[in-house]
């Protein structure tokens, strides 16, 4: 199916939470984070910093499935810091990744951020750098030598128009729509 619309929110269902934490845990934890790994710790659905009212929790949905996630750490010196970036398997590299970031962005933006920091893996750093994020470490940022902190500067009203991949308007040519 070609996702009929393709929006960021908070999650509404215990189903789209245990969507949220599926895909944290399968695409990021126990991929970068897994047993036998040097950096090896277990997925914490009830870790604290997910019910700080400052940190939203967010599901990246096409139609009505849930792709992806992300949490906006909203700080108070108008600093957005994204956690855990991930599309679902088998979702990646259609170009979704790229619209939550950006939606993640507008999403920031709306809460008062001029600045996003996250901390990169390797596998991502050309998807991040391609969307204008740069190195630098900021407060607060991975001690972990295996990630790459980096920043983007916010600039100008923020980017409304958001492309459903493979479709027309779509900037990447010859992108296909997740099947
Ligand atoms: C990184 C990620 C969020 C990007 O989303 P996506 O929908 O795959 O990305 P897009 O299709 O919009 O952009 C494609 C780019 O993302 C990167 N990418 C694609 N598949 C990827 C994968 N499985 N893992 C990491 N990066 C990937 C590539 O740099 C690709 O660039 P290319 O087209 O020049 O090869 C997604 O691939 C993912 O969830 N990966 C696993 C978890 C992860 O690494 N999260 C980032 C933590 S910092």
């Amino acid at each position: 199916m070609r996702p009929r619309s393709l929006k960021l929110r908070a999650p509404r269902s215990s189903r789209e939470w245990a969507r949220y934490h599926t895909i944290r845990k399968h695409c990021l934890f126990e991929k970068y984070n897994g047993k036998g790994t040097q950096y090896y710790f277990e997925y914490d659905p009830d870790h604290p910093d997910e019910s700080d009212p400052a940190n939203h929790s967010l599901v990246f949905l096409a139609g009505r499935r849930v792709v992806g996630t992300i949490r906006i750490d909203i700080k108070p010196d108008s600093r957005a810091v994204f956690r855990l970036v991930a599309i679902d398997e088998g979702w990646q590299g259609h170009g979704l990744g790229t619209v939550m970031l950006t939606l993640a962005e507008n999403y920031a933006r709306d809460w008062g951020a001029d600045t996003i920091c996250l901390n990169a893996v390797p596998d991502a750093w050309r998807f991040y750098a391609r969307q204008g994020f740069t190195p630098e470490r900021w407060a607060g940022c991975t001690a972990n030598p295996t990630e790459i902190p980096v920043v983007k500067h916010l600039y100008g009203p923020s980017n409304e128009e958001v492309f459903v991949p493979g479709e027309r308007g779509d900037p990447r040519a010859g992108l296909q729509a997740a099947a």
